[in-house]
């Protein structure tokens, strides 16, 4: 991999001196460029600091870093050593790297002070020591700049078997535990690489941003390994969309004359919300194609886009795909989708029938293609379980899918227990476990509700141990913070004396997904144990966080 996307372009290419990554940091006085004869440099002397430290083909490293050029510089070092990467996203909490560290049993953690507390710091030490025999947490132990500043630049690399394993990266369970998703060398270059040259149509002088977190399947796929395998010249930028000001993605566009840009529907509606002023005073004349990944684009958004930031002129490719699989679609002018080479969707019904022409129903894959994932980290059995059972013989991505008269597939969103809030995947069952650790809180059930900004938000209805109890709202909020991260927020809370359940006690989960939006005409409760709950959970509805 790490030959492919650097050494190539350096010693056979000749693309040395050309720009890999125009750094563009959270405060616009911090900017950096870096070639990709500066990058291959850096790698290989990363890689030898690794090894250093004991690191072999096949051991995992964990990285906790913000958008910065180490973190590229160090997922590429695992891969040209044949380590396996496992990033951890930054906005998780520390106790949400911890349990990563230990489900992949990583020997080293790559960080950045300023993310680790102190208290996590010695959690992280303590279990991983406890749980591995021959774990030695580096921490703080050494420093970036003085081991880089010692290591030779010249690092051959590991050749790596086609099948080998290339990073781990977790995404939401069901069950409320991480799963970790394995890809492997060869069929992920050949898909990121494709995808990237085919959907954004890249061209040597493209300017390519993608505003994604590498922390993210996105940010690995199109700002790390596509755009390098194609020798691209892309944005790497580590700030917010609003900070210092509004304009700053536009700002930016204008100022490295970006060409292709790639963001998230979230990222478009809140910048929507500070309408067309912040745009007009840059120069967008640069872009040429637009794309938009993470959740189903609102048509409002989608005009916005196309109208406002792409003048009229540019496409929009609406680019529908996961952690787990690798695939993107086809560029259109409307946000609809046709299935990238390789690879083979059906709409399923509930009993598992294939559905034909124009229809609605389970979005499913019927062959692998060499992009998909290939197992759950050390566990097999959760993989087939968990992508295979429901409908044999397809891959089911849990999604809903509509058909169109001209074959156009619309992903209507999940139909699992999974929300995506500003398009980060996460599972009704984690959030409620996050806030069942509270020792006032008997039960939990979280729901989602559409959010103007975020897509969907989370609601969450909580049983208290003692009734008597005042409103513990921040409490809850602050503890889900910190056990998931700030991206798993609650928008609502409401404290419900009871829950509406089934006579088998299984809660109601559409019921409350209705109260949550206010939903009056609730339809058959005769399944209900106790009806009168409805009512009073619809009185008591709770209208902020
Ligand atoms: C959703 C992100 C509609 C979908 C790349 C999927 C989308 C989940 C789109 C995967 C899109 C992603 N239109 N929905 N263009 N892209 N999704 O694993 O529900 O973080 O199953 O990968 O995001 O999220 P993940």
């Amino acid at each position: 991999m790490c030959y492919n996307v650097l050494d190539r372009h350096v010693k056979e290419g000749k693309l040395g001196e050309k720009v890999a990554y125009y750094w563009e940091g959270n405060s616009p006085d911090h900017h950096m460029t870096i070639t990709y004869r500066q990058l291959l440099s850096h790698v290989c002397r990363c890689a030898n600091v690794l090894k250093q430290m004991g690191v072999k083909r096949g051991d995992r490293v964990s990285i906790y870093l913000p958008m910065i050029p180490e973190l590229i510089v160090t997922m590429l070092a695992c891969a040209r050593i044949g380590a396996v990467h496992s990033i951890v996203f930054a906005g998780f909490s520390s106790e949400s790297l911890c349990e990563r560290i230990m489900d992949a049993q990583s020997s080293v953690l790559v960080t950045a002070g300023k993310l680790l507390q102190h208290q996590t710091y010695a959690i992280c030490l303590d279990v991983t020591c406890c749980c591995t025999r021959s774990c030695k947490m580096k921490l703080r132990d050494v420093w970036w700049d003085e081991v880089m500043r010692d290591s030779p630049d010249e690092c051959e690399p590991e050749w790596m078997d086609a099948e080998d394993p290339l990073f781990i990266l977790y995404t939401s369970g069901s069950t409320g535990k991480p799963k970790g998703v394995v890809h492997t060398v060869a069929g992920y270059l050949l898909y990121t690489s494709l995808t990237f040259r085919y959907v954004f149509d890249h061209h040597p002088d493209d300017v390519y941003w993608c505003t994604a977190d590498i922390g993210w399947i996105t940010g690995h796929s199109y700002i790390t390994y596509g755009p390098l395998a194609n020798g691209a010249t892309s944005v790497l930028f580590e700030g917010l969309p609003v900070h210092p000001h509004v304009g700053r993605f536009w700002e930016i566009i204008e100022k490295y004359k970006v060409t292709k840009f790639y963001t998230a529907p979230t990222a478009i509606r809140l910048l929507m919300k500070y309408g067309q002023e912040p745009l007009r005073k840059y120069d967008l004349s640069s872009l040429r194609i637009l794309g938009t990944v993470g959740e189903p684009i609102n048509p409002e958004a989608w005009r916005w886009y196309h109208e406002v930031v792409g003048q009229g002129r540019c496409p929009v490719v609406d680019t529908f795909w996961q952690t787990e699989t690798h695939l993107t679609s086809n560029p259109d002018f409307i946000f609809q989708t046709f299935p990238f080479f390789g690879v083979e969707p059906a709409i399923l019904n509930e009993h598992g029938e294939e559905l034909e022409g124009v229809t609605e129903g389970y979005l499913v894959f019927r062959k692998p293609w060499p992009g998909i994932m290939r197992t759950i980290y050390k566990n097999q059995e959760l993989f087939e379980n968990t992508y295979f059972r429901k409908f044999p013989g397809f891959y089911v991505t849990g999604d809903g899918c509509r058909r169109d008269k001209d074959g156009y597939y619309w992903i209507t969103g999940r139909i699992d227990d999974m929300l995506n809030v500003s398009g980060h995947l996460m599972s009704t069952a984690e959030v409620e476990a996050a806030l069942m650790l509270h020792q006032s809180v008997s039960e939990a059930a979280v729901v989602s509700r559409p959010h103007k900004v975020k897509g969907e938000c989370l609601y969450c209805f909580v049983t208290l141990k003692d009734r008597k109890n005042s409103d513990q709202s921040a409490v809850f909020i602050f503890s889900v913070r910190e056990k998931i991260g700030p991206i798993a927020t609650p928008d609502f809370i409401q404290n419900a004396p009871a829950l509406p359940k089934t006579r088998s006690g299984k809660i109601m989960r559409r019921i409350l997904r209705q109260i949550a939006r206010n939903e009056k005409d609730l339809g058959d409760l005769s399944t209900l144990a106790d009806p009168k709950v409805v009512e009073v959970l619809f009185n008591q509805r709770s209208e902020a966080a």
